[in-house]
């Protein structure tokens, strides 16, 4: 997918600089051709002796050179590109390249470059987490810059938390593909619910559950960066969208996620139905807070909400995916073939409260896939976002 590829590599002031030299080995395996930006920080981190060794390209950094007075074009440096990576990006440079400071030549570069550009951070936890650094990547966001996500783990500080540079294999994944056609999600609406549903017992009171809306909402991210339209039908959580081709539509109750789900279902390719509904509603709701003085012992009778998975699969087109999940405890594969069939679903992700690290409130999940044709796939223990990817690669083979 990168073979051929012009590929514009910033580096910036950070220790990460040294995993700068792996990803320019692995794009050039690929057969992209790379050039190298460098800020003067960057320099102090890593040599240009080993860059454009590994390049086999001069490395720019400076405008003019003081020995002829040649001078480099940015301008033509960010029309040559077919894309710009700045990996490590600094909290520094992101800051520039939000802002428009361009007084070095890899932000003048980023200027002049219409190629799609990606960012990966590389910081310390603090920093990464202060919203200025947090705004000037919503920015460079809203812009439609590509942002890799650092990960977490322990920091050149020794300090653990996010903000290590995301590992350059996976990098180099993501522009793979970014570049493959057959893995894009470009020109497609996809419907996804996230999160848990409040079922109201009275103004104060309410039934929930333990979902986080991490999973869902990884993969919104992860289809918008693909280049989806997301419409993220999202239940309390305290999470955000980040990307800017995801509408969220906050919800509460179950009822309310069902008539969101089924007003936009008619318009997208596809649905992936992540949300922890809750199976159950009080009969009644009452108006004023229930007292416990005048009330005493009290029994709550509970009636089902509707089940919009299935309700969706009713009225699914031939063209239109279907995509479930599953939380058992118990007979997993059993029940998840069940609910395959009995929501009409295209197929379904299947997740196990006996296995560590999957579930409610993790960061990380184990999954499997099964499909309407019977076959079960397993994935290893990995992030949500990594899970996204995996979910999202196997709808994309049967969006096709
Ligand atoms: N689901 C839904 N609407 C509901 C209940 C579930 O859309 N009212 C969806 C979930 O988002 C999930 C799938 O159906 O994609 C399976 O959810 P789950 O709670 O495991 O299934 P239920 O049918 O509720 O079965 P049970 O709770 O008895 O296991």
């Amino acid at each position: 997918m990168l073979k051929g590829k012009h590929i514009i590599l910033g580096i910036t002031g950070s220790i990460a600089a040294y995993k700068a030299a792996y990803i320019i080995r692995a794009l050039v395996k690929k057969g992209a051709e790379v050039q190298v930006v460098i800020t003067p920080a960057g320099k102090e981190f890593i040599t240009p002796i080993t860059l454009s060794a590994l390049s086999s390209n001069p490395v720019i950094s400076e405008f003019f050179s003081n020995r002829d007075g040649s001078w480099h074009s940015h301008v033509d440096l960010g029309l040559w590109a077919d894309a710009m990576l700045i990996a490590p990006a600094t909290a520094s440079t992101i800051g520039k390249m939000a802002n428009g400071i361009a007084d070095n030549m890899l932000v003048t570069t980023y200027l002049s470059c219409k190629a799609p550009v990606f960012i990966a951070p590389a910081m310390d936890l603090d920093m990464f987490a202060h919203p200025t650094t947090q705004q000037n990547l919503d920015r460079l966001r809203s812009f439609g810059n590509h942002i890799i996500e650092p990960a977490e783990g322990e920091l050149a500080s020794h300090l653990v938390g996010k903000g290590r540079m995301e590992e350059p294999d996976k990098i180099v994944a993501t522009l793979e593909t970014f570049f493959d056609e057959s893995m894009t999600l470009k020109d497609k609406k996809i419907l996804i619910t996230a999160g848990p549903t409040y079922e109201k017992i009275d103004p104060v009171r309410f039934i929930g559950n333990y979902s986080s809306g991490k999973m869902g909402y990884a993969l919104a991210e992860a289809c918008a960066a693909r280049g989806a339209e997301v419409f993220l039908v999202s239940g309390p959580v305290s999470l955000q969208a980040k990307h800017p081709s995801i509408h969220r539509i906050s919800i509460e109750s179950a009822e309310e996620m069902y008539q969101c789900a089924m007003d936009v279902f008619p318009s997208v390719d596809a649905a992936i139905l992540c949300a922890a509904v809750a199976d159950y509603r009080p009969e009644m709701t009452s108006a004023e807070k229930i007292k416990r003085e005048s009330t005493g012992e009290m029994t709550l009778k509970l009636v089902p909400n509707k089940d919009i998975a299935a309700s969706l699969g009713q009225i699914k087109m031939a063209d239109q995916i279907l995509v479930g999940f599953a939380l058992e405890t118990s007979d997993e594969v059993h029940h998840a073939t069940d609910k395959l069939k009995r929501k009409n679903l295209d197929f379904i992700v299947l997740n196990s409260l006996r296995d560590q690290g999957a579930g409610f409130r993790c960061d990380t999940n184990k999954i499997s896939i099964l499909d309407q044709e019977g076959t079960l796939t397993e994935y290893p223990l990995k992030s949500k976002q990594e899970v996204a990817v995996d979910i999202i690669n196997k709808l994309v083979s049967r969006l096709k």
